[in-house]
């Protein structure tokens, strides 16, 4: 298969320097991808920037917006099998980002947000016969809001985790399918859940 991966945080611009953006290493992501291409998979990973490197042998495509972000991936999607989207989105981004730099005021000011294009889910809607893995990030009612995300993001399948996987090694997830039960959970370090997972994709949803 040619599997596409996207990783790490992306960010938004409120002037030429400064930027809203979070904590995500993309260690998850980059583990998927370095299981991926030892099962014998190409892989095509679309990160936002972090300091690991990239696994050899997989096409990186460092972007750094979520419009950018996306951009790359609605390119490299139609020649993909499936896509496993790994990556820490930022929601919002500003509505009007100033050229330069903002100079303090000496008062309060007041940023006014919009949200950003979803990416996995622009890319459910143009998925045909690709499969389409999500990750649902959780800190409360996990299972209700995975299951919401697996639909509205046409996944066939989508892995949640806690607020607990940014930025730590490990990782306690459960991989959540469109019967909406949880058909598998794998924990311990990030490369070893990442080979389960890709283990499970090639027997459960990218089957012919
Ligand atoms: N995602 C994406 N583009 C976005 C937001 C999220 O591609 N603009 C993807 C993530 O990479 C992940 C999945 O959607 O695979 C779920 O991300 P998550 O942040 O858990 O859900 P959201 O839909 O953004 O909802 P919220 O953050 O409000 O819980
Ligand atoms: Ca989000």
């Amino acid at each position: 298969m040619r599997i596409l991966i996207t990783a790490g945080p992306t960010r938004e611009y409120l002037d030429d320097v400064r930027y809203l953006s979070n904590a995500s290493s993309g260690q998850m992501g980059y583990e998927l991808a370095r299981a991926a291409l030892d099962a014998g998979h190409e892989v095509a990973l679309v990160s936002g920037p972090v300091t690991i490197a990239a696994p050899e042998g997989c096409e990186l495509y460092q972007v750094e917006t979520t419009d950018e972000m996306y951009s790359r991936c609605e390119q490299l999607f139609k020649e993909c099998d499936g896509v496993i989207g790994t990556a820490a989105v930022c929601d919002y981004r500003i509505k009007t980002r100033k050229p330069g730099k903002i100079a303090k005021t000496g008062e309060a000011i007041t940023l006014e947000l919009v949200e950003t294009i979803d990416v996995l889910a622009e890319l459910g809607t143009q998925k045909e016969n690709r499969w389409v893995m999500g990750f649902a990030l959780e800190s409360q009612d996990a299972r209700f809001n995975a299951v919401r995300k697996l639909y509205s993001k046409k996944c066939d399948a989508i892995v949640l985790n806690g607020v607990s996987a940014i930025g730590s090694a490990e990782n306690f997830v459960e991989v959540i399918d469109q019967s909406q039960e949880t058909v598998a959970t794998y924990s311990g370090p990030k490369a070893s859940v990442a080979r389960e997972l890709i283990a499970w994709i090639q027997s459960h949803i990218a089957t012919p």
